[in-house]
């Protein structure tokens, strides 16, 4: 661990194991000796920048036939009683989540792209988050101890993991006893643009048994936002 790991919001969690360096407000995992362990984006890092107006403009709501506003409404709904809780989100991009999630969470956000990440610190400094903390790390494979997290987040990002099994076994691992996982996903059967969008998608049915199977109870949101599923899924 590097030098005062216990006095550190962020360090207290991680895996004995795993060593960190913070560099301009990201934790990056320290892998064989000096290696920073880095990852190779869609976007790359240097276009992060365009990050919000290649979402906005061609992505979301366009391809899928949503509404933003509609999209921060049910999330906002759907966190407004979370507070003063352990929040860890998965793929945190330029840091969307301070539009519905409430600022006196303690939030870690992680995702593999640290040009996306280092957008998301500003945004939340200046949303009033105290102690926020940003780890450039995969979903698949998290630097965070066992039981840890009360709620986690994955918006419009489950259909980019590769490994969305590993994805469950670590929310499963990281996650309390009485923990929530909250995802926006879109669905195949909701696409009725029958729009092309990046990565694997999931069926309602095939993520409620992925959820079930990992010792989560699974409910749907009943709302309805282009070819998005809203879902919470409770650790039993
Ligand atoms: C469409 S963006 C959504 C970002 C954000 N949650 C939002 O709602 O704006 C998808 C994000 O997934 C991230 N990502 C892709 N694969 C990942 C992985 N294996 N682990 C963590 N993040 C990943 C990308 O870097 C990108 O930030």
């Amino acid at each position: 661990m590097s030098a005062g790991y216990n006095a550190i919001r962020g360090y207290e969690m991680l895996k004995n194991e795993i060593k960190v360096i913070n560099k301009k407000g990201l934790h990056y995992i320290i892998k064989d000796g000096n290696r920073l362990l880095k990852f190779k984006p869609w976007l790359m890092d240097v276009f992060s920048f365009l990050y919000d107006f290649i979402m906005e403009s061609s992505i979301f709501p366009k391809k899928f036939g949503g509404d933003i506003n509609r999209h921060y409404e049910i999330l906002s709904k759907e966190l407004k009683r979370i507070h003063e809780k352990r929040v860890l989100e998965l793929a945190t991009g330029s840091g969307s989540a301070v539009n519905f999630l409430p600022n006196d969470n303690q939030y870690t956000g992680t995702d593999i792209s640290a040009g996306l990440l280092r957008k998301a610190v500003g945004r939340f400094e200046n949303a009033g988050f105290k102690n926020a903390v940003f780890f450039v790390t995969s979903a698949d494979d998290l630097p965070f101890d066992d039981n840890h997290f009360n709620i986690i987040l994955c918006i419009l990002s489950l259909n980019f993991f590769n490994d969305i099994k590993k994805v469950f076994q670590e929310i499963k691992r990281v996650a309390t006893p009485d923990a929530v996982f909250i995802c926006s996903v879109p669905v195949p059967e909701r696409n009725r643009l029958q729009s092309t969008i990046r990565g694997t998608l999931y069926s309602e049915e095939e993520l409620g048994k992925i959820c079930r199977g990992n010792g989560f109870k699974f409910e749907s949101i009943p709302v309805d936002n282009g070819a998005l599923l809203y879902f919470r899924a409770v650790r039993q």
